[in-house]
């Protein structure tokens, strides 16, 4: 018995620092459709409210990027979403990576629209410049607009 319980408790600290030491990953969508994509203004938290991001979020344990992109995009757009090739990739706080894909509408899905206490736009090319941007979002802004 007090074998076992070493046993439990040894699985429990591995479980954790593997918790602490693993990347996290975020997946964000640009989502485009007739020469403009879709950004999604934050509400929550305080300190991001108002800024823009591409949709997205953190992928699940077990879950490939691209199932969680898709999720997030139901979830969050209320749409179905193909996922295309990855446009850029850079740190996030906290040992996370944040990863931009290429995302298209799914024939026959329905519109995307803010579901999640966001507003959301479609946006050319022009109006992406200067937009007050969550973190590092920004920085993908040239390859996002070579796709518009
Ligand atoms: O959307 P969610 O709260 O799950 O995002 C997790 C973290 O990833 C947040 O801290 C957010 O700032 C960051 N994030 C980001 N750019 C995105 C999506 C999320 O920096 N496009």
């Amino acid at each position: 018995r007090a074998r076992r319980t070493a046993l439990v408790r040894l699985s429990r600290t591995l479980r954790n620092i593997e918790r602490r030491t693993q990347r996290r990953t975020v997946v964000a969508a640009a989502l485009i459709v007739d020469r403009k994509v879709l950004v999604a203004q934050r509400a929550m938290p305080p300190q991001l409210a108002g800024q823009w991001e591409f949709p997205g979020g953190k992928v699940e344990r077990g879950e490939t990027r691209a199932a969680a992109l898709m999720r997030e995009c139901c979830e969050e757009l209320g749409c179905q979403v193909a996922v295309g090739p990855e446009l850029g990739r850079g740190p996030l706080a906290d040992r996370a990576e944040l990863v931009l894909f290429h995302v298209s509408l799914l024939p026959g899905s329905p519109q995307p629209r803010a579901l999640e206490n966001q507003d959301v736009r479609w946006l050319s090319a022009r109006e992406l410049e200067g937009l007050d941007w969550v973190g590092s979002n920004g920085r993908y802004v040239t390859e996002v607009t070579a796709r518009l």
